[in-house]
């Protein structure tokens, strides 16, 4: 791979964009190595988390890579946009935990790719913004919708309208991310010592978790009720339950396998 990097921290999987040349700037061959990147970690048992990250200390990601985009036709940019929705689409529903460890700016796509993630921590330096309208255009990568469910329609109205940026203090306060790390180089250490209750918890109820949480935004209550007690199911019958009652009575720490 040469847009994307992959490394194996223990139960962790870093893949960090590296493009540094055009800040990390999302590219057709980018999306593809995305796309690539599902099988060989959601088929990974070792894992229990991937983490997105940029090379270098400016960009987390400046969105799509415009240099690119002024090469294509109209029907090329339409079909980039499906391409974005099935490329990176499986972040969202991944049953692996997948955070967002933003070091530098996320503009456009770059923060409608932390927004894919479950969990977003940041660099005291980050900023945040969805630029497009500016650009004669809207987010097209799922920001219109996934930004007002996250901090709500007020200030992603404000975001997406006015082109107003965040801090990684201010997108703290608007509840865009989890965390701020103490200093841009702290932040992959940090974010991983965060993470740990997902790195040595029990992946299936973390997925079930996930799954149960991603609904609730689309659909009625009842049926949501329903889906949680069949997915509460689904980690009754696990192995990791058993071994996290064992565990309790024999004054242990767990050790789950996701089984
Ligand atoms: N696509 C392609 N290239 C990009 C890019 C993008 N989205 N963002 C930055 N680059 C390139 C610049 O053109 C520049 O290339 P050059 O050295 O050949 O001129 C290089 O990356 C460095 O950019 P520069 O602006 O000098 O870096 P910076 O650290 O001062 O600022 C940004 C970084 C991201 C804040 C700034 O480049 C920017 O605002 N980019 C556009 C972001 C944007 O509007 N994204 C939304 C797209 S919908």
């Amino acid at each position: 791979m040469a847009a994307l990097g992959l490394e194996l921290r223990g139960p962790a999987a870093i893949v960090t964009l590296q493009r540094e040349s055009r800040r990390n700037a999302i590219s057709r061959e980018m999306l593809a190595e995305f796309a690539a990147l599902r099988e060989p970690l959601l088929s990974n048992r070792c894992l229990r988390a991937i983490v997105i990250t940029g090379a270098g200390s400016s960009a987390f990601c400046a969105g799509a890579d415009l240099k690119e985009r002024l090469t294509l036709t109209h029907s090329e940019v339409q079909a980039l946009l499906r391409a974005y929705r099935q490329d990176l689409g499986w972040l969202d529903t991944s049953p692996l935990p997948v955070v967002a460890a933003v070091n530098g700016v996320a503009l456009g796509g770059g923060l409608e790719l932390a927004l894919l993630c479950d969990l977003r921590i940041a660099a005291p330096e980050a900023v945040f913004g969805l630029p497009e309208t500016g650009l004669g255009i809207i987010p097209g990568a799922g920001g219109t919708q996934r930004l007002p469910r996250v901090v709500g329609e007020a200030r992603a109205t404000e975001m997406i309208l006015l082109g107003r940026k965040l801090t990684a203090a201010e997108a703290l306060a608007f509840g865009l991310i989890h965390r701020v790390s103490s200093s841009a180089e702290a932040l992959l250490d940090e974010t991983l010592a965060w993470i740990e209750p997902v790195l040595h918890g029990a992946p299936i109820a973390q997925a079930a978790a996930l799954e149960a949480i991603g609904a609730a935004a689309t659909t009625q209550l009842d049926a949501g009720l329903e889906l949680e007690l069949a997915l509460y199911d689904r980690c009754l019958v696990s192995d990791d339950r058993q071994e996290a009652l064992l565990a309790f009575a024999e004054k242990r720490r767990p050790e789950f396998r996701g089984r």
